[in-house]
């Protein structure tokens, strides 16, 4: 077959060129052309044509006329990965799930993909990296039984739907899209022309004939979906795999829902036999706390709906080279920054000529201010060389001036470090009152209005 003819497209200007060049030429954006495909104007004609054939009949219609339509949920069998996705998969939505290379992708798609037979009917995995052999080895380890599950390695995307089109599942899992490539497109796979072809052709698919869809997408480094930034507006769901490989922890985060609540959160344990949930990730994230070390703190902190209480440490130490370093792992360095200028001019902490480090224990990352109170005692702990009295836990934001400030759903974090066996929480004074009513508990509750105020609870 004699491949289409192709052009490279400016994504910043428009500006078209015949072959591929660094820099437009236009706009001088860099690494701004894609491959595309010219629009045929006869073929355009028609499609437009058709187009309009169809939506002829559809009719502007009243707010209040509109029907609600509860999507029918199907449930994947894995309960934190139903709760990201909002309740279950959605039918004829396309899912992207991004992560680093080896962090449980396809491990996890593999137990939902079984589990989904019993549910959605047979369900096709398209692997694009494994063979079938290899696909097959891992979910004996998984202990996936004779269901119809249906493996297919194939890099080809109209391959694939063609596959999809004979076998009819109700679940279509495509490993992954930077593997897959158009034959329309020249490019290689992985290139942006291709992905966002052979997504969007997926995504057709997915709509049409109602097959949810998910397709797993690589991160880089730095956290972005490798090339395809283009993808997360085209699919419903985007979900983020994220922790340390090194640690048998992993959460999952949805950052686009159409179909539910963002920054949901699910907490995964690697084991021999796959993931499996972490009902109670406060339990996980404190169960190799060393209590009564000075520099360690402990959080309550809220991803989406859920809270859970994560360890922060900190370690103060004389630095031995001309300037200091600040090092964060699981918060904002900027924030880290901010709060130790503030212990200096407000609590008159000498910080300037010392190493701190912050880290989250088990590579959780935290981007709430309500854990600024958490960083801020940690520090002075180190630098006191004092651990914090233990049973306590904290949340409050730090302001410039030294304030303490609520942090929105104080009641949630209360109850949740009560239940875990807490017996001390420090807290902002404005929302301690409403907290306790809330949870019933009054004389654990330690209201805070500046910093010197908490220094005084948690390190007199
Ligand atoms: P994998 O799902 O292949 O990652 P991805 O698709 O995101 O690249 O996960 C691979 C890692 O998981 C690998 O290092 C081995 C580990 N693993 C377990 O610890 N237990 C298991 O039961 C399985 C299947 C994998
Ligand atoms: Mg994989």
């Amino acid at each position: 077959m004699k491949a289409a003819k192709t052009v490279f497209v400016c994504q910043t200007c428009g500006a078209q060129a015949p072959k591929w060049m660094g820099r437009c030429d236009d706009c001088g954006a860099w690494n701004s052309l894609v491959e595309e495909t010219p629009q045929d104007p006869s073929v355009s004609a028609a499609v437009a044509e058709h187009r309009y054939a169809r939506a002829t009949g559809t009719l502007a219609r009243r707010y209040a006329d509109v029907a609600l339509a509860d999507a029918a949920r199907i449930g994947t069998g894995i309960d934190e990965l139903d709760r990201v996705l909002g309740g279950g998969v959605v039918p004829g939505s396309l899912v992207l799930l991004g992560g680093e290379p080896g962090i449980g992708k396809s491990t996890l798609l593999l137990q939902a993909a079984a589990n989904l037979t019993s549910s959605a009917g047979p369900v096709l995995y398209a692997s694009g990296e494994e063979s079938e052999h290899q696909i097959k080895s891992r979910g004996d380890r998984l202990g996936v039984g004779d269901v119809p599950l249906f493996l297919l390695a194939e890099t080809c995307v109209e391959r694939i739907l063609e596959e999809a089109a004979r076998l009819k599942p109700g679940l279509l899992i495509v490993d992954s899209i930077q593997t897959v490539f158009s034959m329309r497109f020249q490019s290689p796979p992985g290139s942006v022309g291709q992905v966002r072809e052979a997504a969007t052709q997926l995504l057709f698919h997915a709509k049409s004939h109602n097959v949810p869809t998910i397709l797993v997408g690589h991160v880089t480094k730095d956290g972005s979906l490798a090339g395809p930034k283009v993808l997360e507006h085209v699919v419903d769901t985007v979900l983020y795999f994220e922790g340390d490989r090194h640690h048998t922890h992993r959460v999952i985060r949805a950052v686009k829902n159409r179909f539910g609540a963002v920054s949901e959160l699910g907490v995964f344990e690697m084991t021999g036999t796959g993931l499996q949930g972490v009902a109670n990730p406060s339990m996980l994230f404190l169960s190799e706390r060393a209590e009564g070390t000075p520099g360690s703190a402990v959080l309550c902190c809220i991803e989406g709906s859920r809270p859970f209480l994560v360890e922060v440490q900190a370690l103060v130490s004389t630095s031995v080279f001309g300037n200091a370093r600040r090092t964060a792992v699981g918060i904002d360095p900027g924030r880290l920054a901010l709060l130790l200028a503030v212990l200096e001019k407000r609590a008159g902490l000498h910080l300037a000529g010392d190493d701190v480090y912050v880290n989250v224990a088990g590579g959780m990352t935290v981007d709430e201010t309500a854990a600024d109170l958490s960083v801020v005692a940690a520090v002075v702990s180190s630098v006191r060389n004092r651990p914090l009295p233990p049973g306590t836990a904290m949340f409050g934001e730090v302001g410039l001036s030294g304030e303490v400030r609520v942090v929105p759903q104080a009641a949630l974090r209360v109850r949740e470090a009560l239940q875990m066996g807490f017996t001390r929480i420090v807290l902002p004074s404005a929302g301690a009152t409403g907290a306790a009513a809330a949870a019933g508990d009054r004389d654990r509750l330690v209201g805070v209005r500046t910093l010197a105020e908490a220094l005084d609870a948690l390190l007199a």
